[in-house]
């Protein structure tokens, strides 16, 4: 169920949204204008990849400096090995709604 989150104009190119449901997803406007949803928590340890740093279409967890594929969630870059959960995005008359994907990552 896609669920409206934020207008996409709160979440200005190059920056993230940190979500704060349940379990918290980030949301990822970047450079070229594509938004992505994941999971905030690093698989590494507890920290929010909101707070990380984007680059293209990869974050870097601002703890260990893992990095992440936006598009897939798998690990680009040590020490994370556990790819984080991806979420369906769609922007909607300007609002960003987000589909939490169901599956726990890692946990299975
Ligand atoms: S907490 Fe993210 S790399 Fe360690």
């Amino acid at each position: 169920m896609m669920r409206p989150v934020c207008p996409l104009a709160d979440i200005p190119r190059g920056e993230a949204y940190r979500w704060a449901i349940d379990t918290p997803v980030a949301i990822f406007h970047t450079d070229d204008g594509e938004v992505y949803a994941v999971d905030d928590t690093c698989t590494h340890q507890d920290a929010s990849l909101a707070d990380g740093w984007l680059e293209g279409c990869e974050v870097e967890c601002p703890l260990h400096a893992s990095r992440f594929d936006l598009r897939t969630g798998q690990v680009d870059a040590p020490p994370a090995k556990k790819p984080i959960r991806t979420h369906r995005v769609e922007v909607i008359d300007g609002v960003v709604h987000v589909a939490v994907a169901e599956v726990e990552a890692g946990r299975s």
